[in-house]
């Protein structure tokens, strides 16, 4: 199979016949490992990812290590408070500058010949320069660490491009800035990403994950046991209030719905029918007297799930999270889930939001291993090529082209609205921006 489409065939591979009720994705763009490495080059390294949260680095020298594609990547607070962003690569002969994650640091030392750089990237110190240079006034700054070409701030999260042809980040984000500024504006001081992380390695790939997060159809069947556990544990140990779990979602039987949001992003909302139980309810009375009702109503009242393309997601459920993906090979994806939380938050809204994060989103909770199962099935079927087409059908009549009552309310202008969160076009946003970065390759 692999090897055996020439690039224009990508194009055949997203069956894109609206118009006639047809829009379908041949399976081998999960399984490829020619469409994978295409991907890795021609989304991943020419395009805007996301890096990490602002929290993430608070002071100067703060850095927090990441990918773009195949390179290596270092995000830097800088003394002016500023941000930037390296390679993460030494400039003598390219050992891993930082192999830690996350840190804080005056200079980066590089492990292999003690080479130094500031935290403006500058190479600062060359072992033994003298003796290798034999010069009193050596110039280093041929060995400075080389800045990607692109970093935007949006509201506090960081997204960085290999390439300087790329939309401004708010004309990419589009629509999908809405959906971010509903998680930003629930405190007067953003949010920030609680300390911890957790990581685990899907054998899938990278698009199941970013599907997963957006497909609401599963919910009642993957979900169903995390629904009747919490149920039980809320019944035998008389949980009330904040310590119980909004389930009706879970269980399929309140309003809902899902937006193409344009550019690859993809959301999908559920009606909180006890939205008390949520830690957000707490600022209640704050969040009305200082945002429109209609935000209030889609902050309080509406779960909510953000694909951002191509590597993350945000989630405003009974906790909150971003899901960070990293692909690693055709069928290996690398998932790192942090807890995300509005600043200055009361302890027991604090407790609760991280009780119910390990609940449903932690690798070890119970909601996160049964995702995982259902990806780790679908990888496997789509390897079987007689059957080749996954249909993205369902909802296509009923979908609304444009904003829906909703969106308008808060004024947010998606390609396509649907009045259920179970419908899957919002997936032809996802796959066309797909089709986009991945044709015209040059051969
Ligand atoms: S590779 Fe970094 S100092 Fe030699
Ligand atoms: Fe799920």
């Amino acid at each position: 199979m692999d090897g055996s489409y020439s690039n224009k065939r990508y194009d055949g591979l997203v069956d894109d016949r609206v118009d006639e009720g047809v829009f379908r994705v041949d399976r081998s763009v999960y399984t490829s490992q020619r469409i994978f490495e295409d991907e890795i080059k021609h989304i991943f390294e020419k395009g805007w990812v996301y890096l990490c949260h602002e929290s993430q680095i608070p002071d100067e020298g703060s850095y927090f290590a990441v990918d773009i594609g195949r390179h290596p990547v270092v995000v830097i607070r800088q003394k002016d408070n500023d941000i930037n962003a390296f390679l993460n690569v030494c400039s003598h002969r390219g050992a891993l500058l930082t192999p830690k994650k996350q840190g804080k640091a005056r200079t980066l030392t590089c492990r292999f010949h003690g080479w130094a750089y500031s935290v403006d990237g500058r190479c600062v110190r060359i072992k033994n320069e003298k003796q290798g240079f034999g010069e009193e006034n050596f110039d280093r700054s041929q060995y400075d660490l080389k800045p990607i070409a692109k970093i935007a701030n949006y509201r506090g999260f960081i997204f960085g491009s290999l390439v300087n042809e790329v939309e401004p980040i708010k004309t990419h984000l589009g629509a999908a800035s809405t959906w971010i500024d509903l998680m930003v504006e629930q405190s007067p001081d953003g949010l920030e990403v609680v300390p911890g992380s957790s990581t685990y390695v899907i054998r899938g790939n990278w698009k199941m994950q970013l599907e997963n997060s957006v497909d609401g159809y599963h919910v009642s069947t993957v979900h169903r046991v995390f629904a009747s556990t919490v149920r039980n544990r809320e019944e035998r140990d008389s949980l009330k209030g904040l310590k119980q779990t909004e389930g009706g979602r879970l269980v399929g039987t309140v309003p809902s719905g899902a937006y193409d949001l344009g550019n690859g992003h993809m959301s999908i909302w559920a009606e909180h029918t006890t939205p008390e139980r949520r830690p957000i309810y707490k600022k209640k009375p704050w969040l009305e007297s200082n945002l429109p009702a209609a935000k209030v109503e889609w902050i309080l009242k509406k779960g909510r799930n953000l694909a951002l393309f191509p590597n993350v997601m945000l989630m405003d459920n009974p906790s909150t999270q971003i899901r960070y993906v990293k692909p690693v090979s055709v069928n290996r994806a690398e998932v790192t889930v942090y807890c995300i939380a509005p600043v200055g938050e009361g302890t027991e809204a604090r407790a609760a939001r991280l009780r119910k994060f390990e609940d449903f989103y932690l690798t070890a909770g119970m909601a996160t291993s049964d995702d995982m199962a259902a990806l780790e099935d679908t990888m496997t079927g789509s390897r079987a090529m007689q059957a080749r087409w996954n249909d993205f059908n369902r909802g296509l009549k009923t979908m609304t082209i444009g904003p829906d009552e909703g969106a308008k309310a808060v004024g947010f202008d998606p390609v396509s609205s649907s009045e259920s969160w179970e419908n899957e076009t919002l997936f032809f946003g996802f796959y066309r921006r797909w089709r986009k970065m991945m044709s015209n390759i040059p051969d």
